[in-house]
């Protein structure tokens, strides 16, 4: 109810008691709501109410209606009709199109991360192009994040533009913490250095100008984020050390005493690395810290996002400085992954440039199990496919099997409660038909009876999860059976006959 409230300013009075009335969904989806699927899951409708929703897009509801139409289990249809419209139902907290501002929380944190609004749009990419007012939104999305990224670029959590009226959102765990360079809590909700944020940013924009040819994205404010970007790349791949071994530090990040954040080695800085053509990281996707700095999968999602990045500014036609310079840091990059985190077909997770590495993976992504789905690889190359086996077994400290549920956790939750999110890349990464559909029905088997997708999963006991609104993970998922619907149709699909949103 209270976050709810804060929407007012946008939608103005005559929605006031429409809002008012709606329930807040982290509350919302902790117990079934709607009528149950007919399968034996029994999965309850989990939308909001229509005038609770905070986007509509009749594209959405199209695509939703073609889906369920086709599935063959109305375990999965039901599935799939919770998460597909969760991000536009429950997370545009606020959108005015006249400024080009939208602002997107992750669902049961009122923040806007750079990672989890690129990964909470990838879904949606295909209907860009026959939904004006969607592509609208997301331009203003890209909009509100270039001047996030132009401002803050070691940051990956934001907080609500001025423009909003909304008040910023006091994060318990940022305070008590030093960060160079310092921020303003009142723009950043949270400055951890995260590599993989700015390539969030990349995603989302080049996907929008795939889809919709407009380049009015490309605007000054967008460059300057791009010319960050570039900065944090150049101060990154740096060794730690110079020739008379004081340490070069651009960036550094520590709790102090009594702060719930932890305190970090070397006064912020982490563990020193060596020069290898990788770009170092400060935190992990999931937030938490880096053991080694070098983080394979982040590299990877970052070279083949630079690709792309030249490849759209050759298209328009501008900026040649900026697109050679991409060219160049996505081959270098890409080299160093091939050079230096592979040993006898297994990539490492993490590398310090100095000869150490970590074999593990970690529960979200970019992760190495979703090297393919970042588009970095085949999922039949044979490095990826030994990778994934020793990822899915016990020599990944952090991979664990129970009674219940199974796959990848990590240090945020622990090696217990994997994440759902691991079998959906699991799935992007084989073609075998009896290995998605186990991995697809233990997500579906592991929703609580509540039918979205949870941050992580006791394997032990089915009523033990964390984070009942998460986003990102219901996108992942509809987009993990969107992709199927091309791919694999006769798995899910009572006809085998493919579908693609949008055609
Ligand atoms: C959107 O922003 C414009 C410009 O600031 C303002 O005039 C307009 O009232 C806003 N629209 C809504 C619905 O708040
Ligand atoms: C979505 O549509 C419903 C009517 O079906 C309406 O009540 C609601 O206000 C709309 N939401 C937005 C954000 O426009
Ligand atoms: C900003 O930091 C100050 C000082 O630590 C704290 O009192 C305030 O609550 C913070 N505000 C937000 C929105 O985090
Ligand atoms: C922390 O980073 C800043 C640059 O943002 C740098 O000036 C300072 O020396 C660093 N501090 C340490 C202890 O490394
Ligand atoms: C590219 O060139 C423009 C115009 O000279 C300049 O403003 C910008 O900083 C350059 N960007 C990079 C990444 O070199
Ligand atoms: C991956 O390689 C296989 C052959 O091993 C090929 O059929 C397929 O098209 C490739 N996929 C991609 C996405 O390149
Ligand atoms: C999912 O649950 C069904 C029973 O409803 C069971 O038959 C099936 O084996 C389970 N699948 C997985 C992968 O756990
Ligand atoms: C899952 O855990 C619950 C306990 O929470 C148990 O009753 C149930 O039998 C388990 N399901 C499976 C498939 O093992
Ligand atoms: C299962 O998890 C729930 C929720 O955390 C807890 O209340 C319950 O005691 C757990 N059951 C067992 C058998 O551990
Ligand atoms: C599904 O259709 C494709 C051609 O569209 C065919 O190659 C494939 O064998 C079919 N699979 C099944 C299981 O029927
Ligand atoms: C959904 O199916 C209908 C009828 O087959 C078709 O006209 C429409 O284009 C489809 N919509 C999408 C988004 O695929």
């Amino acid at each position: 109810m209270k976050a709810l409230l804060k929407l007012l300013p946008v939608f103005g009075s005559l929605t006031i008691a429409v809002y008012a009335q709606c329930p807040d969904y982290t509350t919302y989806s902790q117990s079934p709501q709607g009528s149950l699927s007919t399968g034996p899951l029994a999965l309850p409708y989990m939308r909001p109410a229509p005038a609770c929703r905070t986007f509509n897009s009749t594209a959405v509801e199209d695509v939703i209606a073609n889906m369920t139409a086709r599935l063959k289990d109305p375990d999965i249809a039901r599935l799939f009709e919770n998460t597909f419209p969760n991000t536009l139902d429950t997370t545009v907290r606020y959108y005015n199109s006249t400024e080009n501002l939208a602002f997107i929380i992750t669902g049961d944190i009122t923040a806007q991360w750079l990672r989890d609004t690129a990964n909470q749009f990838a879904h949606y990419h295909t209907l860009l192009s026959v939904d004006k007012d969607l592509a609208a939104l997301v331009k203003a999305v890209i909009n509100n994040e270039a001047r996030y990224v132009s401002q803050y670029p070691y940051c990956g959590a934001f907080q609500p533009p001025p423009e909003s009226g909304l008040s910023p959102t006091v994060n318990d765990w940022a305070l008590g913490v030093t960060v160079n360079p310092p921020v303003d809590n009142q723009t950043v909700f949270e400055c951890k250095y995260e590599l993989d944020s700015l390539c969030g940013f990349i995603k989302l924009s080049r996907s929008y100008y795939k889809a919709t040819g407009d380049d009015s994205i490309m605007n000054d404010n967008w460059y300057a984020a791009i010319d960050q970007i570039f900065r944090v790349i150049d101060e990154q791949s740096q060794a730690s050390f110079d020739e008379d071994f004081d340490w070069i530090s651009y960036y550094n990040w520590t709790g102090g005493n009594g702060a719930l954040s932890p305190a970090v080695n070397n006064a912020g800085n982490g563990e020193p690395k060596g020069y290898t053509g990788l770009v170092g990281t400060h935190h992990r996707p999931s937030d938490d810290l880096s053991t080694f700095a070098f983080l394979t999968p982040a590299n990877a999602m970052l070279s083949v996002e630079l690709s792309y990045l030249a490849e759209i500014l050759d298209e328009v036609g501008q900026a040649e400085n900026i697109s050679s310079l991409a060219r160049q840091w996505s081959s270098t990059i890409s080299g160093a992954i091939w050079d230096t985190t592979i040993v006898n077909n297994i990539f490492a997770y993490e590398t310090n440039g100095l000869g150490s590495r970590y074999v593990m993976d970690d529960a979200n992504l970019p992760s190495l199990l979703s090297l393919p789905y970042l588009g970095f690889l085949n999922k039949t190359h044979p490095a990826y496919v030994a990778t994934r086996k020793v990822l899915l077994s016990r020599y990944n400290p952090y991979y664990a099997a129970g009674k219940n549920f199974s796959g990848i956790g990590g240090p945020h939750v622990d090696a217990w409660n994997p994440w759902p999110m691991s079998q959906v890349s699991a799935i992007f990464g084989t073609d075998d038909d009896a290995e998605i559909t186990n991995a697809l029905y233990l997500i579906a088997n592991n929703t609580n009876g509540l039918g979205l997708i949870h941050e992580s999963q006791s394997i032990y006991n089915a009523t033990d999860y964390t984070r009942p609104w998460f986003a990102w993970a219901n996108s992942y998922f509809a987009e993990m059976l969107l992709d199927l619907a091309q791919r694999k149709p006769y798995l899910i699909f009572k006809e085998n006959v493919s579908y693609t949103p949008g055609q």
